[in-house]
């Protein structure tokens, strides 16, 4: 709808520019707003503000104008001019119920798909295999699936790509230490992948000699060395596993299919070195191989470099993604690239792309995007601890979900058995953490409250899910008695009204999620919806509602209601209970 409205401003200020009123070689940018207040219309925009100085016109005058050049259509019922001159639109009910019923009859809600799908290779999760999964992964794994779920919905190829660090420092000192304890203890030991970690890291800090044969080894590992790349894989293998685990229990998509560690490109970094020297971009500073890009330049104004080689020969960060841009571009196919990792690394993603377009290792109309996020912060103002003092796990955190959870469940009557109120806080507990992290901006910060994500009340997955629930006993309670599905809508009372204006927004809001790779607006949007449908459902009764047709219509809006909550909470990576 907010397209064909487009077009019709598109048409009418392509007739102004014909009459004169519009100077022709004036560009213009149509704006379109959902306005807050309802009285203010479905649309509005400013477009005549704007305009009013090139057109040398008043604004109301002009919005009169434009007003008057719209095309006849059936889209709008009313065009009012507000204010200084902003133009309010109303969508007329028949356009309303055109739309409801082409969701109705459509297994995609009838979003607009991509008419030219892309490749969309998206960068998330992404943790350090090191150590074991904390709190500060979530971020990235939950709002980067959710995107990815949305691209893929709106008719993209999606290519999730799991750049796992594999290959630093660090996995000299993991293999010493496996090779300190006999096998069986190292399998033990391993089971508990952060115990193993702070405990290599105490022999590295206090004994020389470890700290020597870790040093050592990482030198092995990297010249290619067999017995150092068995112990390697060993490692990398348990860490992955648990890093699965995680994955199948927060129902993000990723799996090991889609794991492209750093150490995966090894053998393209020479070339990367290469490939700079070549096109006259290195510079060598304190034996180090450096790019200095006109672009970064620090506090002081002196030169800011991206290190690509150390002065042992090592390689880095930076190094190890130029060479994945390139193999992004160029082996996956990929039109436009995501990458959602913290806030902090914001000035290397910068530097990284502009060093890869300067120096050819993408070319052409590629999109390069990173989608920073704010920390997860405790009640304290500081970066979410566990209760000891230490980062927190996130085995251990959905663990805790799911057992308070259960303790919001039992606090309600239910008719669940023992078993089944089990499995409901699994999902109440996880897809709690998970809303938690997605209705909040992407960019800030935000503090993790457990009294705030489990509870009834407010913005938040029990809330949604329950919501979702009690638009289902409907159709229990309707059980197999047919309701004529291709009933006229009616919708004559203002909550009717209501109800139908957010759900055909439904396609509008996922491609602002898209564009802005934001899922928070997908949250407000459901929240919005559910609020809707309780004032609708309150005051509109259904089934014991005796004109037929106007229960059939209602039950449609409800039918449509648990179609987009059921969909729109699956791009969020939530998946709906029939009962709770
Ligand atoms: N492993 C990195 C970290 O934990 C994040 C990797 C993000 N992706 C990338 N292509 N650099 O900080």
């Amino acid at each position: 709808m907010k397209e064909q409205l487009e077009q019709l401003l598109a048409e009418a200020i392509g007739q102004l520019k014909a009459q004169g009123t519009i100077p022709a070689d004036h560009s213009v940018n149509i704006q379109l707003d959902r306005p807050r207040d309802k009285s203010h219309g479905d649309f509005a925009t400013n477009l005549a503000l704007m305009l009013a100085k090139p057109a040398k016109s008043n604004p109301r005058q002009l919005a009169e104008a434009i007003v008057a050049a719209v095309p006849e259509n059936s889209l709008l019922s009313k065009m009012d001019i507000a204010g200084p001159g902003f133009i309010n639109f109303t969508i007329s009910q028949d356009q309303l119920k055109d739309q409801l019923t082409a969701m109705l009859n459509s297994d995609s809600l009838n979003v607009d798909v991509a008419k030219e799908s892309k490749t969309i290779v998206i960068d998330y999760s992404s943790p350090n295999l090191a150590k074991e999964m904390h709190v500060g992964h979530l971020r990235s794994a939950i709002i980067g699936d959710a995107v990815s779920r949305v691209c893929e919905f709106l008719g993209h190829k999606v290519v999730r790509q799991n750049h796992v660090g594999d290959w630093g420092t660090q996995f000299g000192m993991l293999l010493a230490y496996m090779e300190a304890l006999d096998n069986q203890s190292a399998e033990y030991e391993l089971s508990n992948l952060e115990t193993f970690y702070k405990a290599a890291k105490q022999r590295f800090d206090d004994s020389e000699e470890f700290a020597d044969r870790a040093r050592q080894l990482v030198v092995k590992l990297q010249s290619g060395d067999e017995y150092c790349l068995k112990l390697w894989n060993q490692f990398i293998d348990v860490s992955l596993s648990h890093c699965q685990e995680v994955y199948d229990r927060l129902g993000v998509k990723l799996t090991r299919a889609d794991v492209m560690a750093e150490s995966a490109y090894n053998d393209k970094l020479p070339g990367v070195i290469e490939h700079l020297r070549g096109k006259g971009l290195l510079t060598e500073d304190q034996g180090a191989q450096c790019v200095f890009l006109e672009e970064y330049k620090g506090k002081e104004g002196e030169p800011l470099p991206i290190i690509v080689q150390k002065k042992g020969g090592g390689y880095l960060y930076a190094t190890t993604d130029l060479a994945a841009i390139e193999y992004r571009q160029k082996q996956l196919g990929g039109d436009h690239l995501m990458y959602f990792v913290d806030a902090r690394q914001a000035l290397h993603f910068d530097q990284i792309f502009t060093l890869a377009r300067k120096a050819g290792f993408v070319e052409g109309e590629i999109q390069l995007d990173h989608y920073g996020f704010g920390t997860v912060m405790g009640k304290d103002g500081k970066p979410y601890k566990s209760r000891d003092g230490g980062v927190t796990k996130l085995a251990d955190l959905l663990d805790e979900a799911e057992r308070r959870a259960l303790e919001l469940l039992q606090q309600k009557t239910t008719d669940l058995t023992e078993e089944q109120q089990k499995r409901v806080a699994e999902v109440v507990g996880i897809s709690s953490v998970k809303y938690a992290d997605l209705s909040k901006n992407r960019t800030s910060d935000y503090i993790f409250d457990w009294n705030h994500m489990l509870t009834f009340e407010g913005n938040t997955a029990p809330y949604l899910l329950y919501a979702y629930t009690r638009v289902n006993s409907i159709f229990y309670r309707l059980g197999d008695t047919a309701f004529d599905r291709d009933a006229d809508i009616i919708l004559n009372d203002e909550r009717e009204l209501a109800l139908a204006n957010q759900l055909v927004r439904f396609n509008e809001v996922l491609h602002q999620v898209q564009d802005k790779a934001m899922p928070h607006f997908l949250c407000g949007y459901l929240f919005d919806l559910a609020g809707r449908f309780s004032s609708f459902y309150e005051a509109c009764p259904i089934l014991n509602q005796e004109d037929e047709a106007l229960r059939n219509s209602r039950l449609k809006l409800s039918m449509l209601t648990a179609n987009v909550l059921k969909q729109g909470l699956d791009l969020l990576g939530i998946p709906t209970l029939e009962k709770m």
